[in-house]
């Protein structure tokens, strides 16, 4: 059997056994989507956000990329932060890295990668602000595991520097931001950074005219 059609055969299995354990799950779901959560994650297959948070379909909206970046002129990135926040209402919004992330290992490289290395450059910013303290890491494990939880803090700022986000605060007190760092060896995730709604950011992002 070609292996994609395992996907949908999984795929029935799962909606059956679904429905014999929840006859209204579907039903409940078909119109209307009201999660909490807005879960901006790496692309990578092994950090699934619902099954390491044990979420359900309908509990958490998603936007994957290349080592779970927040960039500012990500369309794709803006419009769903704008879509969850605006529209949705999320209470909170979760960046969540993970150890082992390849692309936060490519970007301490000096390796060109083609187009890559344009998404790459903003994680060798985030080195840059922070070389001192990673360099003064003993060991090339600490300073990758370092730089893994320093972008994920990096990214929860950068949605703090948002329009979206700043405004968000000002009309309704939220969302709740928080920076995640998962463990691919255990599965268990780490809190390593978080700001609540008006947590004071670096006074030139502010804007004041929202
Ligand atoms: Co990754």
């Amino acid at each position: 059997m070609e292996s994609y059609k395992r996907l949908l055969l999984n795929n029935k299995a799962w909606a059956e056994d679904t429905v014999q354990r929840d006859p209204e799950f579907f039903h409940r779901l078909e119109n209307v989507q009201r999660p909490e959560f807005l879960w901006i994650g790496c692309s990578d297959s092994r950090v699934p956000a619902n099954e390491i948070t044990g979420t359900q379909p309908g509990e958490i909206f998603v936007h994957r990329n290349i080592a779970n970046m927040v960039v500012h002129t990500d369309l794709n990135l803006l419009s769903v932060l704008q879509y969850a926040v605006e529209f949705l209402k999320v209470k909170h919004v979760i960046v969540c890295g993970h150890y082992g992330c390849g692309g936060v290992q490519a970007a301490m490289t000096h390796q060109s990668l083609g187009i890559i290395n344009k998404w790459l450059r903003n994680i060798k910013d985030v080195y840059r602000l922070h070389q001192a303290e990673v360099d003064a890491l003993p060991t090339e494990q600490e300073r990758f595991d370092r730089m893994v939880e320093l972008n994920v803090q990096e990214q929860v700022m950068d949605l703090a520097k948002t329009s979206i986000i700043q405004r968000s605060w000002a009309e309704r007190g939220g969302p709740h931001l928080h920076g995640w760092v998962y463990r691919l060896s255990d599965g268990i995730i780490k809190n390593v950074f978080e700001m609540e709604a008006g947590t004071e950011l670096d006074p030139i992002y502010r804007f004041d005219n929202l």
